[in-house]
């Protein structure tokens, strides 16, 4: 029951990682707000939580909408605020819209550092924390993701530079990069086209058994989260099976 008492705010808890994560976080006594703008996937998270759980549809591309998901989690003081919310395009940089780049940039990591903004003065006064989830492709550049590659660089550069900001005044920011996870954005259709499939399976994951599953992602956010992690800030874990190691 690490979370006992405490108010936590999960954005992109309708599915995948964000779901897990907030099951995880209720199950050790959290009260959770669930974010997400799939009103029928947070409702099904909300059931499975039972009443420790408050949904709250929201979208991310919009700044009032993340704030006003801010405030609503916000309502008796907020604890730990895990941004979980994205979305994965990928394909061939030649045929790879402009529109679609900036949305990734909108989704992954504006919406991040308006969450943050507007989450930093409740989390002053309760000395919380902050756990982003980044990716490996936030730290070394993956074949056909430039977007996605350049909006998890810079959650992880945001991670870091808050958490030197804010450090000396009591509140902790993480990330947590995974790996490859099997979620709905991993099995969606790869684009068309002729894609040069042994350069995409260099990154697989070395580790015995080294596929990730959401539960696997929750675990090390919650930790991130906990007093357990009360000296780490600034941290960038890894979680991806060895995905990374060469
Ligand atoms: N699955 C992986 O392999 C993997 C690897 C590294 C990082 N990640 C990151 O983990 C996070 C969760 O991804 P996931 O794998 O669970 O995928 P997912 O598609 O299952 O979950 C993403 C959630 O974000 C929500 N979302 C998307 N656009 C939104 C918007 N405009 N407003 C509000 N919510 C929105 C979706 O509705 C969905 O519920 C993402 O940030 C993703 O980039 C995933």
């Amino acid at each position: 029951m690490r979370f006992a008492g405490k108010n936590v705010l999960v954005t992109g808890a309708a599915s995948g990682i964000g779901r897990a994560i907030a099951i995880l976080f209720a199950r050790e006594g959290a009260r959770v707000t669930i974010g997400d703008i799939n009103a029928a996937g947070l409702a099904e998270a909300a059931a499975m939580i039972g009443d420790t759980a408050t949904p709250v549809v929201y979208d991310a591309e919009d700044h009032a909408s993340c704030r006003a998901l801010v405030d609503a989690a916000a309502r008796e003081g907020l604890d730990v605020v895990c941004n979980v919310a994205g979305m994965l395009k990928w394909g061939p940089t030649e045929d790879f819209a402009v529109a679609d780049f900036e949305r990734l940039l909108r989704i992954n990591t504006t919406s991040v550092f308006v969450i943050c903004k507007a989450a930093l003065p409740y989390l002053l006064k309760s000395r919380g924390n902050i756990v982003n989830i980044g990716s490996t492709s936030g730290l070394r550049g993956m074949i056909y993701t430039a977007g996605y590659c350049a909006s998890k660089h810079a959650v992880v550069g945001m991670t870091t530079a808050l958490a030197a900001e804010y450090a000396a005044r009591g509140v902790r920011v993480n990330a947590v990069c995974p790996g490859h996870v099997d979620t709905p954005m991993t099995r969606q259709t790869p684009p068309s086209g002729d894609l040069d499939w042994d350069m995409i399976r260099r990154g697989m994951p070395k580790l015995v058994d080294g596929s990730c599953a959401p539960k696997d992602i929750a675990e090390a956010v919650a930790f991130l989260a906990s007093e357990q992690a009360r000296k780490a800030t600034g941290s960038v874990l890894v979680v991806d099976g060895g995905q990374l190691v060469s």
